[in-house]
């Protein structure tokens, strides 16, 4: 979901309608936009994509007007329809309000509000909290944006909001808790959105508002920015951006996630720069130096994160357990943050999240941090929530992920934790300074294997041409692979829509060995080192049931290409390092067989890019 605004002097439509598209990868399955054409509120929703909006807006209304605000929806309250969308109407059609978060209380209030006769067309919490700010500014006739406050105040939830007022032309309101909100500044013009891309073409000045805080932007006025709690005036942070529009196209590729995963070995290497010295042997962290100590005296490390991120974390556990010998656990947020867990001073948390705003994440992170221990980011995105909440982090530099499916963001990840792993090793003594070198060394050649293993795109595709049809998908591995081959089917299911289920290989015969026949394709992460014999032992057991085989394999394997209906190579690393390879093939078969399906790829069904709600 996200939310555009603008006020100045040049046409506000096109703005704002290019603006959505930008916002598209957050996923969404709704979209509106209200204008102010001089005289009126115009006002036109819709189910759907942007696309749909635009054709049906330009029938029904006129595009006029230099101030006006959009939204997409991501459904919380409310199934996705015409009316659930935002923008929302008060009562009076004085105040129109585009809402991203939830209000949890809307309930209460909103029987309050009908007993004081307020009628609600949506099922939506928006629609709510519009009539509430109405009510307040109505009854104590006060400024909209004193309503707003009150009203903020009476809501529990998350919110970014923008309100304006059909009798007031000149200001939109923005609110934010929870949920990002940014203000571009130009010369006499403003822009509102989640993120900067909507209006990065028209100015690199930004003020991104922390919760609880709101602004009042009036046409060539300064910005105001006050407290919603306390009502104090903030002196606003206007930040420069350093994002260029290159970077957030689509650059000769189909989608955004072809793109993603063709960019693998640069933004690998993006997240080196500065860290991985391979010639004078040194990995330099920042945010590990500076807390080295917390680092050796902890106990163990708790990995947070949902999703992806999730599995970069698993993934790192391998790692960080078995180069600096500590032990870890790997907790959904979601989990974790409502199972009343144990956690002292001597825990470290990392916290991984690609773009930095999930709210399980954010919410898990206050609560180890009220219980003392020490918090550790890995976000790509810059400023975002997670990092400024947590008390040090690392930044993955993968540059902007669009599609919604994480692809880059994800190797970037394990690049980060694999540079925290190894230099927690050296300071601990737990890897000889020999074996230090050397895994350097072969670090630094990775991004060229991985442009190696993109070679197989072709092979892949006709892979994924005999598969598409397939209903079941089985992933395996072992060890540092387990995770990848958890990915694989995570990615399979998020943009193709079939069943997927990712397995340790061994645990196969536990359950889902009963599933196997002709029918049942198995991608099997089976690349040499790493309990070779064993998973080739796996191969066997379903080879002798019928399954349809999928080896990744190392370069130059022979058994398995005996034994296997497909085997696709990546080149030969260390152990440790192979998920960075095997992951590429995988996501490769679930891009192909998508785009065979005629998914959207982008923005697979009912999923969104940055989950700011629990
Ligand atoms: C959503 C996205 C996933 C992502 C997960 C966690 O489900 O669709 O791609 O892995 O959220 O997001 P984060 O931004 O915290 O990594």
């Amino acid at each position: 979901c996200g939310i555009v605004g603008y006020i100045g002097y040049r046409e506000a439509y096109p703005i704002i309608l290019k603006g959505l598209q930008r916002l598209e990868y957050r996923g969404y399955d709704s979209a509106g936009i209200a204008l102010y054409d001089g005289n009126n509120i115009k006002l036109s929703k819709t189910k759907g994509k942007v696309a749909d909006l635009k054709s049906r807006l330009e029938k029904e209304i006129s595009t006029d007007g230099s101030l006006g605000i959009g939204h997409t929806r991501w459904a919380t309250h409310g199934v996705p329809n015409d009316v659930n969308s935002h923008p929302h109407y008060s009562n009076s059609g004085d105040l129109v309000i585009i809402h991203n978060g939830i209000i949890e209380n809307y309930d209460s209030i909103k029987k309050e509000l009908i007993k004081r006769g307020y009628t609600f067309k949506s099922d939506t919490d928006t629609e709510v909290l519009v009539n509430l700010i109405e009510e307040v500014k109505k009854k104590d006739d006060i400024k909209l944006g004193k309503a707003v406050q009150i009203a903020l105040n009476e809501v529990v939830g998350a919110y970014a909001i923008a309100v304006f007022d059909r009798n007031k032309p000149d200001e939109i309101i923005v609110a934010k808790l929870g949920s990002p909100l940014a203000i571009g500044i130009g010369d006499n013009e403003f822009f509102i959105a989640s993120d900067a891309s909507p209006f990065i073409e028209y100015t690199n000045n930004a003020i991104y508002l922390e919760d609880e805080e709101m602004a009042i932007i009036r046409r060539n006025k300064d910005v105001k920015v006050r407290s919603i709690k306390s009502d104090a005036l903030i002196e606003p942070y206007i930040q420069e951006l350093k994002l260029n529009l290159e970077e957030i196209e689509k650059g000769g590729f189909d989608h955004f996630m072809l793109k993603e995963i063709f960019e693998q070995p640069r933004a690998i290497r993006d997240t080196f720069r500065g860290r991985l010295l391979t010639d004078e042997a040194i990995v330099k962290m920042s945010g590990v130096e500076d807390n080295m100590k917390k680092f050796l005296n902890a106990d163990r490390i708790i990995v947070v994160a949902c999703g992806t991120s999730w599995h970069a974390g698993l993934v790192s556990e391998y790692i960080f357990e078995d180069l600096a010998r500590i032990p870890v656990e790997v907790e959904y947020a979601s989990e974790f943050r409502y199972r009343n867990p144990v956690i002292t001073e001597k825990d470290v948390v990392i916290a991984i999240s690609q773009s930095g705003e999930t709210a399980d994440t954010l919410a898990a992170i206050k609560l180890a941090k009220s219980k003392g221990a020490f918090v550790f980011g890995v976000c790509n995105v810059v400023g975002s929530s997670i990092a400024r909440e947590t008390d040090a982090g690392a930044y993955t530099h993968a540059g902007p992920e669009i599609g919604v499916a994480s692809t880059k963001a994800f190797t970037t990840q394990i690049t980060v934790l694999t540079l925290m792993a190894l230099r927690l090793a050296r300071a601990k003594g737990t890897i000889s300074s020999s074996d230090f070198r050397r895994y350097l060394i072969e670090l630094e050649l990775i991004p060229e294997k991985v442009k190696k293993a993109l070679e197989s795109d072709a092979y892949v595709k006709t892979i994924a041409d005999i598969y598409k049809n397939a209903k079941n998908f089985l992933y395996l591995g072992r060890g540092f692979n387990f995770p990848v081959a958890l990915e694989g089917a995570l990615k399979l299911k998020e943009i193709s829509y079939i069943h997927a289920e990712g397995y340790p290989a061994a645990e196969m015969k536990h359950g889902p060995i009963a599933l196997i026949d002709e029918q049942m394709p198995v991608a099997v992460i089976a690349t040499k080192k790493g309990h070779y014999e064993k998973v080739v032992s796996n191969i066997q057991e379903i080879k002798s049931r019928k399954g349809k085989i999928i080896g990744i394999v190392t370069e130059g394997d022979k058994t398995v290409k005996d034994l296997a209906d497909h085997v696709i190579e990546v080149p030969e690393t260390e152990e440790f390092l192979t998920p960075l390879l095997t992951t590429i093939p995988l996501q490769l078969l679930s891009y192909h067989i998508a785009v065979m399906l005629d998914k959207n790829v982008d923005q697979p069904r009912n999923l969104a890019k940055s989950v700011t709600v629990e």
